[in-house]
């Protein structure tokens, strides 16, 4: 059964687009199949996945208001997952969601008959709260939360972790907290360090042994229209990413590979025994 993972946090800038795009590349080269839905009306998942965006394409907005069934607005990119576009019409869309009476859930409704389609759907979400936001919590099995580690990136969490579990309670009772996850992180900077450590002492276990440190070919690749796994395959933030989507699968149960497996030698010797590049990433 596929699951569908929101990727949330209200504070802006802490990677959340960074994370949608370069995990789902990495879920597909591990032969997963994805799908990304880009919620947010700036649409940087879109312009990260796809060097080249037609104007004609459907997206999610157009799909929210019925305007076309889910699957016509389905591309597939460069890099082996598929993905809904989305665009600035969402700010709209979400306005007009508003006076639907089953408002929270009319993703959910759309992606019904798809959702099985896929091993993992990712939701890329808007750096605020409201309702398109509220709408991916409640059509998601989980919850990544990206963590910036640099100075308030613990204030609101708090009062994020509250909005998930109110959603469980309220409207959505399986959702969960999949991890959390540090991002930009920097070893040099002692700031960072402390960040992530208090990050272990407050959330234990639900913070993913994976960090993604601040990697330079990470804040270029979106300007190519490219994944890292396209732009810069060797890059850290390649191999992290990568990381993540391992540690992910065996969190999931989904694969044979165990996280001490994955400690010792890294992400490259496991996807050697277990993936074939897709033809775009090869030299
Ligand atoms: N690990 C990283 N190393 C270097 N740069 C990064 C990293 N992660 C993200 N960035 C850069 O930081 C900026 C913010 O990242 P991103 O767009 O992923 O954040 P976001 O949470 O999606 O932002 P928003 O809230 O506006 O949607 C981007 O310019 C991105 O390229
Ligand atoms: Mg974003």
């Amino acid at each position: 059964m596929g699951q569908i993972i929101c990727i949330v946090n209200q504070k802006g800038g802490v990677g959340k687009t960074t994370t949608c795009v370069n995990l789902s590349a990495s879920l597909a080269v591990l032969g997963q199949k994805i799908l990304v839905i880009d919620l947010d009306p700036q649409a940087n998942a879109t312009t990260a996945s796809m060097a080249q965006a037609y104007p004609d394409f459907k997206n999610i907005a157009s799909v929210l208001l019925g305007e076309h069934n889910i699957v016509e607005a389905i591309v597939v990119t460069p890099a082996q997952y598929a993905l809904i576009p989305g665009n600035s019409a969402l700010t709209a869309t979400e306005l007009h969601l508003l006076h639907n009476e089953q408002r929270e859930y009319c993703l959910s409704k759309c992606l019904a008959e798809i959702r099985d389609d896929y091993d993992y759907i990712l939701l890329d979400c808007p750096p605020s709260l409201t309702l398109l936001t509220v709408n991916a919590l409640a059509a998601s099995d989980s919850v990544i939360v990206p963590v910036q580690c640099e100075y308030l990136a613990l204030e609101g969490l708090s009062s994020l972790i509250r909005t998930i579990e109110e959603t469980r309670e309220t409207i959505n009772p399986k959702l969960y907290i999949h991890g959390l996850l540090r991002t930009l992180f920097d070893g040099r900077n002692s700031l960072s360090r402390q960040v992530s450590e208090e990050l272990l002492l407050h959330f234990k276990t639900k913070v993913y042994d994976t960090i993604i440190p601040r990697n330079i070919r990470l804040a270029e690749a979106p300007s190519y229209g490219q994944p890292i796994l396209i732009y810069d395959p060797q890059a850290a933030g390649s191999l992290a990413y990568l990381q993540l989507a391992q540690e992910i699968l065996i969190k999931d149960g989904r694969t044979q590979t165990t996280q001490e497996q994955l400690t010792a030698t890294g992400p490259l010797p496991l996807l050697r025994q277990r993936a074939s590049k897709p033809e775009s990433m090869k030299e």
